[in-house]
């Protein structure tokens, strides 16, 4: 019997697209196995590349999950699918606007319930909270996640920081300045690693065995977690909701008087992320010396499906 799988994405500039096609490639090879692809599209499409306004303006909405309104997929796709790949990109610490609300609307809860999911992010290199919020609405919605696989950037943080701006800012798509390192994933890595990946999907979807898909995964390197990076993640995750409660405080402030708050966190922002990252950096590489179990048992958490609720 022929298998299908899915893929539920959502992409600006096609990086991600980019990142799914190579995967599953070894899998639009099998005959045994046919590949459909559903875009979510926002009815008011979100910006490329994005202004200065736009950008730190859809930052509030985005951190508290607000959802966006979304073009209905069909879900006659999903109904017979036996794998789903969910293939998202985090924004601000969570999942982007679009993929958000997907999983929040009744259409997801129909079409992923009682599904295996494969998760695919392909983003600057802080995904893990976002992941946690897919975890959870997943688990809610009786899902079952089999594995993941993470595209990122492997430039330093600073660097990444800055080339991600010049990208979904400038829309900057080759060496920022000439000087700066391409944004996103390296072709090397896609070019060696998709494959890898897709193969290990190919004999799951075949088999219908899915309890070794994210071993095996993990053994081809599919998902890497940097302590250093988790470490600052887990500082922007109490943050940011802070952040997002000043910029929507007051609801009855008028549009000048919200615009003008988002405008001074457009600047406030990047400037503390400048000042602080030295600072976590050199604490989150000193996090492994003073409690190295912990830090260990944390990024095998990431780097694994399984979810852990948090309490409170
Ligand atoms: C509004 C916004 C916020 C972003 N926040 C993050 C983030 O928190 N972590 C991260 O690794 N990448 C972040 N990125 C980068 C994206 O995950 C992604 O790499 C980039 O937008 C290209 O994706 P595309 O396939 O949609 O074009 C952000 C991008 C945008 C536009």
């Amino acid at each position: 019997m022929i298998k299908k799988v899915v893929v539920l994405y959502y992409t600006q500039s096609g990086q991600l697209k980019r990142a799914v096609d190579a995967t599953l490639e070894p899998l639009r090879r099998q005959s045994s196995i046919t590949v459909e692809y559903v875009q979510l599209n926002p009815i008011k499409p979100f910006p490329f590349p994005w202004g200065f306004m736009e950008f730190f303006g859809a930052f509030a909405d985005t951190v508290q999950g607000k959802p966006c309104e979304l073009e209905p997929v069909d879900e006659s796709q999903l109904s017979n699918a036996d794998l789903i790949i969910l293939a998202y990109q985090p924004w601000f610490l969570t999942i982007s606007q679009p993929m958000h609300s997907f999983l929040q609307s009744e259409q997801a809860e129909r079409g992923l319930h009682g599904k295996a999911v494969v998760t695919l992010v392909a983003c600057r290199n802080m995904w893990i909270n976002a992941q946690e919020a897919v975890k959870a609405h997943l688990q809610r919605i009786e899902a079952s996640l089999v594995g993941h696989i993470a595209f990122v950037d492997r430039a330093p943080n600073l660097i990444s920081l800055i080339t991600v701006v010049a990208y979904v800012m400038g829309g900057i798509k080759g060496r920022f300045l000439g000087i700066f390192p391409k944004y996103g994933f390296s072709e090397s890595e896609l070019n060696a690693k998709a494959s890898q990946y897709g193969a290990c999907l190919v004999q799951a979807v075949e088999t219908a065995e899915y309890k070794n898909l994210e071993d095996q995964l993990l053994q081809h390197g599919a998902v890497q977690v940097a302590s250093s990076l988790m470490v600052m993640e887990g500082r922007g995750k109490i943050l940011f909701p802070l952040y997002a409660r000043f910029l929507t405080k007051n609801g009855s402030a008028s549009p000048g008087q919200k615009q003008f708050r988002v405008a001074i966190f457009g600047i406030v922002l990047p400037m503390l992320i400048l000042v602080l990252s030295p600072i976590l950096t050199v604490v989150a590489w000193l996090m492994p010396f003073i409690s190295p179990d912990k830090m260990n048992r944390e990024v095998t958490y990431y780097q694994h499906v399984a979810f852990r609720k948090e309490v409170g």
